[in-house]
């Protein structure tokens, strides 16, 4: 049981568009690692959608504009297990098991808990504190071993591995759940706001200029980038020169990420420039490598029968793997099971 194969899981909410720090910070990534001898899958997580308000009326949609942004971006349904959460119960199902090995104490360390709640604790659902035990479900029903994530996500990641040894310790079944690794390499793990540095890029930002939607096309990516937040300073020779730069470096980021080189090679490439040669050249570089994808976005998201047989083809393949895990599972903590053999 202690011999697990390598096995990636990760999950983006359809909580509304996809935006470049989820493309950057993930599915890009998740794409590299398609390639790699990792069994992979990926979700479109419906059920952690939910822990804020999400319109019935759009739910659908943006289910299927996160399926076809992963499609877009690159994974492969014949490479990949790529469906939405919520058509496999098992997710659920693990949850509450683990709502019952996870402590309160280690929930109410979960810093991305504390900022997204702020001080209306008493009023966000039950849902959104209980997260990261569904979260810790997602990865653990597969036996996953490998988990790319970006950074704000590493904190659930840890609380993941903390689930499973303490349900392997618990019920003495040393080894049935791996410990995953939580994977955040490359120079884009966190996509910084357009307009204030000091903030995450995010789906839900008040402002659309804050961040760069995958569904943005050229006009508005060029006007985006031409009206982020930066410093009267040209850009360094060095890395160094970038400490307390944090507008300017994550634009170094966001190109290194982009063109997939190191932020360090940036800076060789742009030592001495100014805004007015490094933003437009910014803008055409992600021109270039979003425009393919958001065309193919475009197409696919008007081809909801071909997403919806995706999804509905990749839940039965999640769901093979799946089953058998949360029944040993089951099995594991004593419960009686007559209903199957
Ligand atoms: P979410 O949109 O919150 O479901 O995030 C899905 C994935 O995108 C997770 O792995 C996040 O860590 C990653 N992600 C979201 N926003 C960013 C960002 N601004 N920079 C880097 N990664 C991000
Ligand atoms: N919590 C992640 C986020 O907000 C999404 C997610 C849910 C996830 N389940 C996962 C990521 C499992 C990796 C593995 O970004």
């Amino acid at each position: 049981m202690t011999n697990h194969t390598p096995r990636v899981f990760s999950g983006v909410k359809p909580s509304g568009g996809l935006q470049l720090g989820n493309y950057l910070g993930a599915i890009k990534r998740f794409v590299d690692m398609q390639g790699q001898d990792f069994e992979a899958i990926f979700c479109v997580v419906d059920l952690h959608a939910i822990t804020v308000w999400q319109d019935p009326k759009e739910l659908k949609a943006a289910t299927r504009e996160v399926t076809a942004g992963y499609l877009a971006a690159g994974i492969d349904p014949a490479k990949s297990v790529l469906f939405n959460q919520s058509q496999v119960p098992a997710h659920a199902e693990l949850a509450w098991l683990f709502n019952c090995v996870a402590r309160v104490g280690w929930m109410n360390r979960m810093t991305q808990f504390k900022d997204k709640a702020g001080k209306n604790a008493e009023k966000v659902s039950l849902g959104l504190y209980a997260y990261p035990a569904l979260m810790a479900a997602d990865i653990l029903l597969y036996h996953a071993t490998h988990v790319p994530v970006g950074e704000d996500q590493k904190q659930h990641v840890e609380l993941t591995r903390d689930i499973a040894a303490k349900f392997n310790h618990d019920y003495g079944a040393e080894g049935f759940f791996p410990l995953p690794e939580p994977i955040i390499d490359g120079p884009a793990t966190r996509v910084m706001n357009l307009r204030d540095g000091s903030k995450k890029m995010s789906k839900s930002g008040e402002s659309d200029m804050e961040r760069i939607n995958m569904t943005d096309d050229a006009d508005t990516i060029a006007k985006k980038f031409k009206k982020a937040r930066t410093d009267p300073e040209p850009l360094p020779d060095t890395l160094e020169g970038l400490k307390g730069r944090p507008e300017a470096r994550n634009l170094v980021d966001i190109y290194a990420g982009l063109s997939e080189t190191s932020p360090e090679a940036v800076i060789t490439e742009f030592a001495g420039a100014g805004w007015g040669k490094f933003k437009p050249a910014l803008a055409d570089l992600a021109v270039e490598k979003l425009g393919p994808i958001s065309e193919e976005m475009a197409r696919l998201m008007n081809d909801t029968v071909e997403i919806d047989r995706v999804l509905a083809q990749g839940a039965e393949k999640a769901e093979a793997i799946a089953q058998p895990i949360l029944d040993q599972t089951y099995d594991i903590m004593g419960f009686l099971r007559s209903r199957k053999g």
